[in-house]
């Protein structure tokens, strides 16, 4: 039967013992790690979350009856000992306690633990969806405890540096109005105004611009956030923000404390010295250079821009493009001529999921001659051309899409960090940030055939272009920015709109009615005639800022319970069908046939 505790105290975690503790009696807790009977000695490994270290049973020494209890031990039983700390005669350099270890004079086995589905080993093979029904087994690994310290250390920092730049935490609700710009919402049925319900906030935007106009001045929360979106490695359906908002700001301010708070935390939890000015780049010239929003800078192999070489050329599939209002651009890919066509076919295959139509490509061979897609449709001079415009030298290789701007950047961006990556380019020890600024404040949604705001319908257009936003907005710039760090945006925001003529112009431009735009944001508006101070303010994605700090692969991995791709929870089984009586009291009818009935 499982031992209590009672009269013993644990001294401290297993791993904070040191040589100064050599000599003293003490009271070790933990999991069993691992137990090696050797026969008349048993090393026993005991762990926690700092780390672990070793007890060393003797048959020589020890109690006779500690002894054979010692021999029970199994992997991730729970155990108390109490004993003296000695100097290790074999020292373990790996180990933080590797020069000492404890002589028991008393072991109790607390808990028990049947066979593990996974050990508790560092790197396991194990696939994800069985870690991730035996979570709370999962976290027992180093790595993942590791991550949530991380994360638990930037939480704590961030509190400390946002409190001091004189920002207040504030709590905004969870149960908010479910408005149709951005993701899908989570909703929530009411039971007392049946057939009504809440949607979970995608972000406290709303709330924290109206604290703004109560005079709060400057807001934090690290605060959940809901999104029914798409699934990927940098996604979930709950995710937390850093959020923020300051009031009597215009981007510089913004730009300026969030560079401090990036260089203070980077500094507190990684020891990384993050150079300010943190580099800045126009949201056009990210696009045009690297096919990205959120350009990983840390390698080159930008974009070339070829259209006007190529524009009157023999080959079709240039010309067309061009004619039909397109671009044609391209990769230089140095000292890969070689690159076998098996793996050049593969890049058009990859190009293809992007939307090209296909890869135009052409290797110069180090006799200077050309290897190419096209070449049969250019005369000499044209591909000489070509090849000097991008800069190519014997031994490169280059890739050409032409297509519609949007398809060029999409796909030559996809392409340019899958080069990046299996080529070897990227330095993983660098931390690379960017601002990236002067979004366009629309873009065009073929599906709904209409502008829809390209941050949100709050965000400021640029003083430069106010006359425009009047007359003709579609090229406007926005007053928002992204801060991106190695090619992953980790977070965005923007100098909002305070002024009620042009949020009423914006609605206007978003197609929707007076009406429409009272119905979904009136509190706002009749919030705005109050007296509202100018602000902005930003978010980070929390968990992908740890993330990156951990050198984590996803989210999922910096996250203590997260959800599968399908947005389930495989350990408590969530989603799940609910009683009739719970739907009946929510006055919601189902209308989807029970699984298997
Ligand atoms: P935005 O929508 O850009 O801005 O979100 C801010 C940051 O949140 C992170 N993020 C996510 N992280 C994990 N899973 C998700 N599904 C997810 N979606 C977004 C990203 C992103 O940069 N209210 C505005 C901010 C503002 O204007 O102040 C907002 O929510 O890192
Ligand atoms: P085709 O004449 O269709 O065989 O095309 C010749 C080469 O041009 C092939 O390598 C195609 O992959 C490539 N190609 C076709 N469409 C495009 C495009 N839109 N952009 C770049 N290359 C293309």
């Amino acid at each position: 039967m499982a031992e209590s505790i009672k009269g013993l105290k644990r001294t401290k975690r297993c791993a904070e013992f040191t040589e100064g503790d050599i000599g003293k009696e003490v009271v070790v807790m933990g999991w069993v790690e691992r137990s090696r009977n050797k026969g008349s000695l048993i090393f026993t490994d005991v762990r926690d979350r700092s780390g672990l270290i070793q007890v060393v049973f003797d048959e020589a020494t020890t109690d006779k009856a500690v002894f054979e209890k010692a021999k029970e031990l199994k992997f991730e039983y729970v155990v108390a000992v109490r004993g003296v700390v000695q100097k290790r005669s074999d020292i373990n350099e790996k180990l933080k306690t590797g020069t000492i270890e404890v002589i028991p004079s008393e072991l109790r086995i607390l808990s028990t633990s049947d066979v593990l589905p996974f050990p508790i080993e560092d790197e396991i093979p194990t696939r994800e969806e069985l870690r991730l029904e035996y979570r709370y087994l999962d976290l027992r690994r180093r790595p993942l405890q590791e991550n949530l310290m991380l994360r638990s250390k930037v939480t704590v920092l961030t509190r400390k540096f946002l409190s001091d730049e004189g920002f207040i935490e504030i709590e905004t609700p969870t149960f908010c109005k479910s408005t149709p710009e951005g993701a899908r919402d989570y909703l929530v049925p009411s039971r007392v105004n049946p057939g009504c319900f809440y949607a979970l906030p995608q972000s406290p935007q709303l709330y924290k611009q109206l604290l703004m106009v109560s005079g709060m001045d400057r807001y934090f929360q690290l605060a959940r956030c809901y999104r029914d979106e798409d699934l990927r490695a940098d996604r979930q359906p709950e995710f937390t923000q850093i959020d923020m908002e300051l009031s009597f700001v215009d981007i510089e301010d913004v730009i300026d404390v969030n560079s401090r708070f990036l260089k203070y935390l980077f500094k507190e939890v990684l020891n990384y010295d993050l150079e300010l000015p943190i580099q800045r780049m126009k949201w056009i010239d990210a696009m045009n250079d690297y096919g990205s929003d959120k350009p990983d800078t840390r390698f080159g192999l930008k974009l070339k821009d070829v259209t006007g070489v190529v524009k009157d050329c023999g080959f079709g599939v240039f010309t067309n493009a061009v004619q039909d209002g397109g671009v044609v651009k391209g990769l230089c890919v140095k000292g890969q001529a070689a690159m076998p066509r098996k793996k050049i076919d593969a890049l058009v295959d990859y190009a293809k999921d992007y939307g090209a139509k296909g890869l135009a490509y052409l290797s110069i061979e180090e006799d200077g001659s050309f290897k190419s897609s096209f070449s049969k449709f250019m005369t000499e001079d044209e591909l000489k051309n070509l090849v000097n415009a991008m800069g190519g030298e014997k031994g490169d290789l280059l890739l050409f899409a032409a297509d519609k701007k949007k398809v060029v950047w999409a796909v030559l961006g996809a392409l340019r960090l899958k080069l990046g990556e299996e080529l070897g380019l990227i330095d993983e020890k660098k931390f690379n940030f960017l601002w990236v600024t002067e979004f366009p404040l629309f873009e065009f949604s073929e599906e709904e055939n209409r502008l829809v705001a390209m941050h949100h319908p709050f965000t400021m257009v640029m003083d430069e272009d106010v006359d425009a936003f009047f007359k003709n907005p579609e090229n406007c710039r926005a007053k928002a920015y992204d801060i991106v760090l190695n090619g992953n945006e980790i977070g965005g925001g923007s100098i909002r709109i305070h002024q009620p003529e042009i949020q009423e112009r914006m609605f206007e431009v978003l197609g929707f009615t007076k009406e429409k735009a009272h119905e979904q944001f009136g509190f706002l508006l009749d919030a705005f005639k109050y007296g509202v101070p100018p602000h902005g303010g930003l978010a980070y994605g929390l968990d992908r800022v740890v993330m990156l700090m951990a050198h984590a692969k996803s989210i999922r991995e910096v996250i203590a319970f997260p959800k599968t791709k399908d947005a389930s929870c495989l350990m408590v089984k969530t989603p799940s069908v609910v009683d009739e009586k719970q739907l009946k009291e929510l006055s919601i009818k189902v209308d989807i046939q029970k699984q298997g009935s």
